[in-house]
């Protein structure tokens, strides 16, 4: 086993310990035995995460004394919906019964992640659960933060909860079965996190190829470790989304999910993929207003390369990606928000952004 890393959230209702470390999976069921959670753990995951880690993940979760009972939704981001949801919750009243106290241990991405949380705020007005993240992506930022939720046909994420978990055990030796484009995807919210507050993080991620971060246990988790600390630190200086600190986790964000929707059905941009340019974009705004030095912003521009991320995008009408960004026609003569880097591990959220100034950064990153 490598060094574990331990963060602790203060969180409004109670702390939550996040423990990140390559290795330790054995030790998850003494802990959860120690916390006393319930007396029974229901394990949520898909069938793809479980032929390759579900003998290892139940293994553990037997440590905590009782049986061990699973359930599986659809590997597909339409589990995250609310048939599905519903099925899960009738699922979990029939495990149920007298004497029993249940509890949730959520195996897999972010969508194992929303909709299993979703169902534990919800079930008996909320049972303990745990996030037991499977992709870089949830590692790094899904898993963290308590947002759960269930898409609808008119968008995503329109139902949920912000409810905690109990704990967040974080084993890096997971991202070995993941595959490499879903590990680079993942770096993109890694390397944001180190952009927006991380200079160390930052640093690091400039000296290390995405190979090495691969194959190399300890500087992996060390990296994970960062970029979870910064999240949970934005996390617990506004829990509830209530003071506008939140939205500096959006960096990349709105260019990114305006990339994602006007490539839509073909998935040309993993979501990943899409939010590194979209640093790239806001980098390349920042640096237009005068708010970062050409030479950081550079800095920025080539770690995403170097971790084999894009910088540019094609295949995409600027129309369709102006249309999807743009909610109502005021948009861009002035409500508009923007999280900005203003050097390396710094950042702010400016506002009534013009027009040329943001048309100029996307032109400057568009291939045709
Ligand atoms: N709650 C939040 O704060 C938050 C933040 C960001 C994203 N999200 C949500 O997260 C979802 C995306 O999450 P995701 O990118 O993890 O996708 P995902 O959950 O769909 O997982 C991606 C794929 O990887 C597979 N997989 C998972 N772990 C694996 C492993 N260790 N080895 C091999 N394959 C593995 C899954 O079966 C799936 O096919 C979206 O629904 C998004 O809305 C939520
Ligand atoms: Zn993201």
């Amino acid at each position: 086993m490598g060094q574990t890393h331990t963060i602790r959230m203060r969180l409004s209702r109670q702390p939550v310990e996040i423990v990140v470390g390559s290795g330790h999976l054995n030790q998850l069921g003494s802990r959860l035995r120690r916390m006393a959670l319930g007396t029974h753990p229901i394990l949520l995951s898909n069938p793809n995460i479980l032929r390759r880690h579900g003998k290892a993940i139940q293994k553990a979760l037997r440590r905590v004394g009782g049986p061990v009972a699973t359930l599986t939704v659809a590997d597909t981001e339409q589990s995250k919906s609310l048939p599905s949801l519903s099925r899960l919750l009738s699922a979990l009243a029939k495990l149920d019964g007298p004497g029993k106290r249940p509890f949730l241990v959520l195996a897999g991405g972010g969508v194992v992640g929303d909709l299993g949380g979703v169902a534990a705020g919800l079930y008996k007005r909320g049972i303990p659960y745990v996030q037991l993240p499977t992709t870089l992506l949830a590692q790094v930022d899904s898993a963290i933060g308590g947002k759960t939720a269930v898409d609808l046909p008119q968008g995503k994420n329109l139902v949920g909860l912000i409810v905690q978990p109990r704990l967040i055990f974080v084993e890096s030796k997971f991202l070995e079965t993941l595959p490499e484009r879903q590990f680079r995807s993942g770096l993109a919210e890694v390397a944001k996190g180190g952009i927006i507050r991380d200079a160390a993080l930052f640093k690091a991620l400039e000296k290390s190829s995405t190979q090495q971060l691969r194959k190399g246990a300890d500087r992996l988790s060390w990296a994970l470790y960062r970029a979870m600390r910064v999240k949970a630190a934005v996390v617990e200086q506004d829990e509830f989304e209530t003071k506008g600190i939140r939205t500096i986790l959006n960096l990349g964000h709105t260019f990114g999910h305006a990339l994602e929707t006007a490539s839509g059905y073909r998935r040309a941009y993993t979501h990943g993929e899409a939010v590194a340019v979209g640093i790239r974009v806001a980098a390349d705004m920042s640096k237009s207003l005068g708010l970062i030095s050409a030479c950081s912003a550079d800095r920025i521009r080539s770690l995403l390369r170097h971790l084999g991320l894009p910088v540019t995008f094609r295949g995409v009408r600027l129309a369709d990606i102006t249309r999807a960004m743009s909610h109502d026609k005021k948009w861009f003569t002035g409500r508009n928000r923007w999280v900005l880097p203003t050097g390396i591990g710094r950042c702010t959220v400016k506002e009534n952004i013009p027009a040329h100034v943001i048309t100029k950064a996307i032109r400057g990153a568009w291939e045709g």
